[in-house]
């Protein structure tokens, strides 16, 4: 095979419902696709015991025995993180590749629940591996309309440039929305809480995408990677009132099962949050980024959206318009994520605005629209736009780490400018009591928010009093 290497696959938790679901799955696919090229490949899965010294001579021998040379070994981390550190360090102690190879190993969230515990988890990590070995997984950067936010500005900087900045962008939206609760998960989400579970990662991580310089080599992972942090370090300082919070009305019975407490138990963990974020930076200076993830809401989806100023853009005709008529509808980019097994990724631009490029071999513009209208728009004022092949975040993101793509990952620096941010606004909210809300759609407008006075606050106070009473 020459220099076409052999590469080991090990994955831990080979069992577990994340390996079903997807990671076999993603490893499949990655098989499929690297072995035409004349790459060789072991799949190896454990669960239960961290992998030893066998595992090390079995690959070694054979190795030898199949006059292979080694590229490399991929150590997948499925597993709880409390398990974390005896796995690294078996890993370093017994599991390195030969001289020349590479070694990665890969981790799945929670990387921690604020600064100081990811403090240390990352620095357990560091006395095993090299920064440039480690890769956190944040599957949302696997999401395909989340991965082509970066390409998509550059692509199109011509038109974008000159408006996405504070002096046209109005607002831009962060939702994240799930009409599931969190029953059977409560002993972890009561450690959790929305903000940590999906906001200070998955939320963060597009508002990066969205708000962050763009690099002109987006091949180049270490620029990705700074003009991340850089964006993570302007964010401003949250203030209490930056944020509303809600917890859907059967939480508290769940959790006094789950756990087995008396009925007296209380608990402030929010199931619901919407936060006002603002970047001190010129091109945003004073722009509000609506942050917003909630469990049993009124239904399933993820999106971004950014909403330009009116009456920007209504200079020219443009398709679709009425000419004689003298409103335009407000301008808007969204980029639809999807949601686990009902993705919908695309992106859709108002017409008017400008005619968006998209890498024709990836997506393309739909000619047809699924039948569900899942944006609640009318997608005749848009271009849209669909990748060619549907993928999943798993596999996108395992070819990545296949591929060294260290910029679809979280690296340690990023990952705890992260939890800075977060980490005093998640110190005070323990003083704090969510709102409550009924499941599902069902007066959901108790949730309706407002931005007022530079902070948040709910639209109406009224069923509170109630629900809160009804709850006790
Ligand atoms: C996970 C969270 O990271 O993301 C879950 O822990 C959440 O609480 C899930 O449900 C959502 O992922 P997706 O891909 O279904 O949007």
């Amino acid at each position: 095979t020459g220099h076409k290497g052999h590469i080991s696959v090990v994955l831990l938790g080979a069992t577990g419902d994340l390996a079903k679901k997807y990671l076999w799955q993603g490893f499949f696919q990655l098989y499929v696709n690297e072995v035409s090229k004349g790459h060789s490949f072991s799949f190896h899965g454990a669960a239960l015991t961290p992998p030893e010294k066998a595992l090390h001579l079995d690959i070694q021998n054979s190795l030898a025995e199949e006059g292979l040379h080694e590229a490399g070994r991929l150590f997948y981390l499925s597993v709880p993180p409390f398990a974390y550190a005896d796995i690294a360090r078996n890993i370093n102690a017994s599991c390195r590749p030969l001289p020349g190879a590479w070694l990665r190993v890969v981790l799945e969230k929670p990387f921690g629940q604020d600064y100081e515990s990811a403090q240390k988890l990352a620095g357990e990590l560091q006395t095993y591996f090299e920064e440039e070995e480690i890769y956190r997984v944040d599957h949302y950067l696997g999401k395909q309309a989340v991965e082509q936010i970066l390409p998509f500005r550059l692509q199109n900087r011509k038109h974008l440039e000159p408006i996405w900045n504070r002096h046209h962008v109005e607002r831009v939206e962060i939702v994240m929305k799930e009409t599931l609760d969190v029953k059977g998960r409560i002993s972890f989400y009561e450690e959790y809480g929305v903000i940590r579970d999906v906001i200070q990662n998955h939320l963060t991580e597009i508002l990066t995408s969205i708000a962050m310089e763009v690099p002109l080599n987006l091949s180049c992972s270490d620029d990705v990677l700074r003009a991340k942090l850089s964006l993570l370090d302007s964010l401003q300082k949250l203030e209490q009132d930056s944020v509303v919070s809600g917890q859907y009305q059967d939480y508290l019975t769940q959790a006094t099962e789950e756990l087995e407490k008396k009925t007296n138990y209380f608990t402030n963990t929010q199931t619901f949050a919407a936060v006002l974020v603002h970047i001190d930076n010129i091109r945003w200076e004073g722009v509000p980024f609506l942050l917003m993830s909630g469990k049993a809401l009124d239904e399933r989806t993820a999106y971004v959206r950014v909403v330009f100023k009116d009456n920007a853009f209504c200079v020219q005709k443009e398709d679709g318009r009425d000419s004689t008529s003298n409103t335009c509808k407000p301008k808007q980019i969204i980029f639809h994520i999807g949601h686990g097994d009902i993705d919908f990724p695309a992106i859709l631009v108002s017409r008017g605005l400008f005619k968006p490029y998209v890498t024709p071999s990836r997506w393309q513009q739909a000619s047809e629209l699924p039948s569900h209208n899942v944006f609640g728009q009318d997608l005749s004022d848009y271009y849209v736009y669909r990748p060619l092949l549907e993928r999943d975040a798993y596999s996108v993101l395992i070819s990545n780490i296949y591929r060294g793509k260290k910029e679809s990952f979280v690296t340690t620096k990023n990952l705890l400018a992260s939890w800075s941010f977060w980490t005093p606004l998640l110190e005070g909210l323990e003083q704090e009591t969510p709102r409550v809300y009924p499941g599902g759609a069902e007066n959901s407008q108790l949730l309706d928010f407002m931005i007022e006075d530079g902070g948040l606050r709910f639209v109406t106070d009224e069923n509170l009093e109630v629900l809160t009473v009804a709850q006790k």
